[in-house]
């Protein structure tokens, strides 16, 4: 891909975690491959704590050079990638500073954009400040989430933002949506004829969204603690997954063309009653346990994590959508912290056969299934039943396989390298619109109240398990249970 699209990239939180890990790699990782970004482009870090270029030179080279390129760095490569990056001094609480911000962005290169990889309570004087100075003119904004602590302080936070900037130029990231497993969800879906007509009510007995993580907070225990696993992964990353697994086929890929339909799912998620909570969703916490062989404590003795807290590391919900394609579909979400394993997969169970003349075993479970796997590794995997050689008819599951790895020996794209892109070369689609984002509020809303008003401690699970028994219990209801294969 060839771009001449030019650009001034500013960056906000520029000595963060964030900055560290994913932003600064991943525009490495684009300026190493040749040809994603304009020659003249030019990176502008903001951060308080570092007297000057030479010095934030430095700390890059110390703490964002480990983390790129797993397979060693490109040393020419890494070379000239520091030839693209500025640094301004600003103390974000001075509005002042943003003077000096506009002389030093005002003579570099192409559209401008402001990327927010800070504390969500600085949105809104960060935009303001950009705005006095006036950059906030056909510039592009990016947040990263969490974007408010729920409805009410979302919606605050894009009112003001709004004001500053028209939605068009807001950028809400979704890291997720920027995998290449969930693009090839549409090219699956609706790049083939053949699963389309099967892709609902009539055929699918329900779908199962997990995200299951091995770690556990990490250093992160104070913002976690007053976040929880229902606002930090499913408000946002599983709905936007569910979005994208029961969306009706868009018009075209165009950015609004997606994001509407998307939407409507949205709208169209059953709300769960507080009468109904206690069978439709299962919140836990980790205890100690063991994760491949190392002993991890519980999450209430993390750092920063407050003692007897009752904050949920791990989340299961039965969610329904009440449309014509989806009614009466269970689809069932997971998400934990400390899990068995670290595995993100989409299961499609089918039904089985209405009448088997092939004997009961043609009934049996685990066939008639497709399971699309994000991570670790990318595959896609039709499960069906065939006959198993030998005499007589006994049908055993098999399965057809797609690993993109083998299949696509290169040109694989980490999710900040393709969003970061997007941003540079404006392309909205795979980031979330406002009304996305308050739909999915106002869905996870009552479930946050309800069980901050009963005052029921989450539910405890060992470490290196797949969370609390609750959660199995809830899908044999329906005479199912959670895919848990090894890796
Ligand atoms: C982030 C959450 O959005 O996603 C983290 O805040 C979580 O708690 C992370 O660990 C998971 O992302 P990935 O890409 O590693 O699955």
């Amino acid at each position: 891909m060839q771009t001449d699209s030019s650009f001034t990239f500013v960056l906000f939180g520029g000595t963060g975690d964030l900055s560290m890990r994913k932003i600064l790699p991943a525009l490495f990782e684009a300026h190493r491959a040749g040809g994603m970004l304009a020659d003249s482009g030019k990176i502008v870090a903001v951060a308080r704590h570092v007297a000057d270029r030479s010095e934030y030179l430095q700390w890059v080279n110390e703490h964002v050079k480990p983390h790129v390129s797993k397979n060693g760095v490109d040393e020419a490569a890494w070379a000239s990638f520091l030839t693209r990056i500025e640094f301004a001094k600003i103390d974000l609480g001075n509005p002042d500073d943003f003077v000096l911000l506009r002389d030093a962005v005002k003579d570099l290169p192409g559209i401008r954009v402001f990327y927010l990889a800070t504390g969500p309570s600085l949105f809104v004087p960060i935009c303001r400040a950009l705005a006095s100075v006036g950059l906030n003119e056909n510039a592009r904004i990016v947040l990263e989430k969490p974007l408010g602590y729920d409805l009410k302080s979302s919606n605050a936070i894009n009112d003001a933002v709004g004001e500053i900037f028209a939605e068009e130029q807001i950028y809400r990231i979704d890291h997720y949506l920027g995998k290449e497993p969930v693009q090839n969800l549409l090219a699956l879906r609706f790049g083939n004829a053949l699963f389309e007509p099967l892709w609902r009510r009539e055929w699918v007995e329900s779908i199962q969204i997990t995200i299951a993580e091995e770690l556990g907070v990490e250093a992160r225990g104070d913002f976690y603690d007053n976040t929880g696993a229902l606002r930090d992964m499913v408000q946002n990353h599983l709905l936007q997954l569910l979005s994208i697994v029961a969306m009706e086929p868009p018009h075209s890929m165009d950015s609004d063309s997606v994001r509407d339909e998307k939407l409507r799912v949205l709208r169209a998620l059953k709300p769960i009653s507080p009468l109904d909570i206690g069978k439709v969703a299962v919140r836990g916490q980790y205890h100690s346990g063991v994760i491949r062989g190392n002993a991890v404590p519980a999450y209430a003795t993390e750092p920063g994590v407050k003692q007897n807290s009752t904050t949920e590391t791990f989340v299961a919900l039965k969610v329904e959508i009440e449309n014509w394609r989806w009614a009466g579909v269970p689809f069932f979400l997971r998400t934990g912290k400390r899990l068995a394993d670290r595995v993100a997969e989409i299961v499609v169970n089918f039904r089985p056969v209405p009448h088997s003349a092939l004997g009961a075993s043609a009934l049996r479970a685990g066939a008639n299934r497709l399971v699309i796997r994000l991570q670790p590794n990318e595959t896609i995997r039709l499960y069906c039943l065939a006959k198993q050689p030998g005499e007589g008819m006994n049908l055993a599951s098999v399965h057809l396989d797609l690993a993109f790895d083998q299949f696509f020996r290169e040109g694989q794209m980490e999710a900040y390298q393709r969003l970061l892109l997007d941003v540079i070369n404006g392309r909205l689609a795979l980031f979330v619109r406002r009304d996305e984002q308050e739909a999915a509020w106002r869905w996870v809303e009552p479930i946050l109240n309800e069980w901050k008003a009963s005052n029921k401690p989450p539910k405890p699970y060992a470490s290196g398990t797949w969370g609390p028994a609750a959660a199995s219990a809830m899908l044999a209801q329906h005479g199912t249970c959670w895919l848990e294969e090894e890796n």
